[in-house]
């Protein structure tokens, strides 16, 4: 008897945090999230970022426009905090429906963070109105001080920040984003249901040796770097464990192939193209693709208040060849998994 599942059908699933860019480049990527993806939040970090409610409203109109016909998928938008962001704006913006969240990047902590949070008592008259009107605040959880090894900036940013902001506003939902450590599992499992955390498909493949496999491989660098194999089975333990403080979000965060094969080459890992494939892949080595619909199309929206999706995919067992790269609308992008074989497929309904 052959008891092997080779076809799951899900409801349509959302990406709780993903890069589009802008221009070009956001020609060259909004399909791939479009066709796998309902919903996605859009994280704000363009040169100049999104920072106020009428520079959101004209960037979601450009997602709009750069989607392929027929395309149906909304994109969620966020703000970009900044030391003087401005409460009343931002609580409007959220009542008229234009962002879905906010999003709190220490300064200098990844690309484009250059306007960022300096010390989160900046922008705590902010956060208040945040926990006073049930708007998410979205974490880059790491800090930047260069004293603090890479390896430890996430772990360092809940002991020294994360923990007291949640003490400090006990009622504000805070999604930690792209989790990467068992300390992070760990604060989040022991945290109130009010604190959620994304998880990324890269994270549950590879740890940090990926990054030095026979040489010096950029397109596994991302930021929060990938850390210990421990570290990827706890995040692999928590996504896969029907938790619903753990949701889909792919941080899909594309660059033009010679910004990442360069001597000071980008951190970003565009993983768009195949990433239900990707994490269909970890849930079933888990035993577990019974909670893949949970994680990918349920947890999230409940945590933020928005309805399911009607829709259905699937996923069916189907060998497939990860290409080298793809040429889209001018951009050379080199995806997650590329070279590999992945066993899933996914089919839009
Ligand atoms: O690897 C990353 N790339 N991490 C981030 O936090 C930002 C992102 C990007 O925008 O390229
Ligand atoms: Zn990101």
């Amino acid at each position: 008897m052959n008891d092997t599942i080779d076809r799951i059908t899900i409801r349509r699933p959302d990406d709780w945090h993903v890069h589009l860019r802008d221009g070009a480049m956001l020609e060259a990527v909004a399909s791939f999230t479009a066709r796998q993806f309902a919903r996605a939040i859009i994280m704000p970090n363009l040169s100049p970022p999104v920072t106020s409610a009428a520079s959101a409203a004209a960037y979601r109109d450009r997602i709009m426009a750069a989607l392929p016909a027929g395309a149906n998928f909304t994109p969620l938008m966020t703000c970009y905090l900044t030391d003087d962001a401005d409460a009343d704006d931002i609580a409007s913006g959220h009542a008229a429906g234009i962002f879905t969240a906010a999003k709190l990047y220490p300064a200098n902590a990844t690309t484009n963070s250059a306007y960022g949070v300096t010390d989160v008592a900046h922008i705590m008259p902010v956060l208040e109105r945040m926990q006073d009107i049930g708007m998410p605040l979205l974490v880059h959880g790491e800090v930047t001080d260069g004293d603090i090894d890479i390896f430890d900036r996430e772990a360092v940013f809940i002991e020294r920040i994360l923990d007291k902001l949640i003490r400090a506003l006990p009622g504000l939902k805070v999604v930690f984003e792209h989790i990467t450590t068992a300390q992070a599992v760990q604060f989040v499992d022991s945290a109130g249901p009010n604190i959620a955390a994304t998880i990324t498909p890269h994270h549950l493949h590879i740890n940090r040796n990926a990054m030095f496999a026979g040489g010096i491989r950029p397109h596994a660098y991302c930021l929060p770097v990938a850390k210990r194999e421990l570290h990827r089975l706890a995040l692999r333990k928590a996504a896969t464990s029907g938790s619903p403080k753990y949701f889909l979000g792919t941080d899909s965060a594309p660059h033009e192939i010679h910004a990442k094969e360069s001597a000071c080459g980008c951190a970003g890992i565009f993983n768009a193209p195949y990433a239900l494939e990707s994490y269909a892949a970890v849930f079933e080595k888990e035993g577990a693709l019974d909670r893949l619909e949970g994680f990918a199309s349920i947890y999230g929206a409940n945590f933020y208040g928005l309805p399911l999706n009607e829709g259905m995919i699937s996923l069916e067992r189907s060998d497939i060849q990860v290409p080298d790269d793809i040429e889209s609308a001018g951009s050379t992008l080199v995806p997650f998994h590329a070279g590999s074989e992945l066993n899933w497929r996914m089919i839009p309904s």
